[in-house]
């Protein structure tokens, strides 16, 4: 019999993924950001990538700027903490690593196999070949974030998590046993499964949109194109899977929206963007889903203390209250310069808000 929850007080959530942008873009990322969440760790894919400290640190300045310049509560903006992430290219080396380390800002290195998503031209080309980076994060501590897709053209979309997990993140965690991973947006029972089976330096976060929704949602009576991300929604049993795992209180498992943000007319394309934008109104989400498998008392610790313990961080010390008021999501924000982002679950109706 499901309990009927109607109001939900917890340690103030992290989000372990998010796609801030730059410049213009950052007046309508960071206050969103900033409401919904006190660390967030801020994806590096921009054009051009952020490789090196100096980038990281010019990047979190810029994101900085933009939240004293929003218009949100001074709280919030007191409470704001972008981490700084490098994207890991096939010239990053190991003495770019040590000064990461020594800088105190950057938290962590994105690998993107080259092609594998939005803004990865970039990527790591041959991710076995990268030794010598992955020994000093091995060695300084610095975690390893992963888009964990293989590129080739003949492998099936639906197929390319799996084969990564088979053909390269499983050599890497054989060869540096004590490289701390983060397999990001997981999509497929088959990584659950591959997460569980390792040591507990090996986690994964998990989106709302892969909790919520599968592939029927985005194909099933016209195409969706705001329900289009990568890794790309995968079948229902896959779906389930997450949804058990991200509701077991295994710390393993915690919040990283990959929140994209996409101008609507790049989505509704007939070469659409990949990506789905959740930031403002994401933990109300996460409770929809956490809600359907009657585990809300699971929340907190997925939200909130999951991601940073892993991460070695010190928990948040406030709260935030969840309660059972319907939300009419926005058909839009406004976004650059004229143009509108569309939100993930536009115009609908959530059981959930945030006091
Ligand atoms: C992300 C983006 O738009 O930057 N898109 C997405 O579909 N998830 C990149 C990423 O995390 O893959
Ligand atoms: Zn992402």
């Amino acid at each position: 019999m499901p309990t009927l929850t109607q109001k939900l007080v917890i340690t103030a959530p992290d989000d372990w993924h998010i796609h801030l942008r730059d410049n213009e873009a950052l007046a309508t990322t960071v206050p969103h950001a900033a409401m919904s969440f006190h660390r967030v760790i801020c994806m590096p894919n921009l054009v051009p990538p952020i490789k090196t400290t100096l980038e990281a640190i010019a990047y979190r300045e810029r994101i900085l700027t933009a939240l004293a310049q929003a218009d949100i509560d001074e709280h919030k903006k007191a409470t704001f903490d972008p981490r700084m992430v490098l994207y890991l290219t096939d010239h990053t080396s190991a003495d770019e690593i040590a000064s990461a380390k020594a800088s105190g800002v950057v938290q962590a290195v994105k690998l993107y196999p080259a092609g594998a998503t939005t803004n990865s031209a970039d990527g790591v080309t041959n991710i076995l070949g990268r030794g010598a980076v992955f020994e000093a994060m091995q060695k300084h501590g610095i975690p390893l974030l992963v888009h964990g897709e293989v590129t080739h053209s003949d492998v099936d979309i639906f197929d390319r998590e799996k084969r990564f997990l088979d053909e390269i993140l499983s050599v890497i965690i054989k060869n540096f046993p004590n490289l701390k991973i983060v397999m990001e947006h997981i999509t497929t029972a088959d990584a659950a499964d591959f997460c569980l089976a390792q040591g507990q330096h090996i986690g994964a976060t998990i989106t709302p949109q892969h909790l919520l929704f599968n592939r029927n949602h985005l194909l099933v009576g016209g195409v969706k194109p705001h329900f289009y991300c990568l890794p790309i929604l995968k079948r229902a049993t896959h779906q389930k899977r997450l949804l058990e795992v991200a509701t077991s209180g295994n710390p393993k498992f915690f919040l990283g929206t990959d929140s994209a943000p996409h101008a609507t007319h790049t989505k509704e394309n007939a070469c659409g963007c990949a990506g789905c934008y959740s930031a403002p109104h994401a933990l109300a989400l996460y409770a929809t889903a956490f809600e359907s498998v009657d585990a809300l008392d699971k929340l907190e610790n997925f939200a909130s203390r999951f991601g940073a313990l892993f991460y070695g961080l010190p928990v948040n010390q406030n709260t935030i209250t969840l309660i059972k008021k319907e939300q009419l999501i926005p058909d839009n924000y406004p976004y650059l310069d004229g143009k509108h982002l569309t939100p993930l679950m536009a115009g609908q109706t959530l059981a959930w808000s945030v006091q």
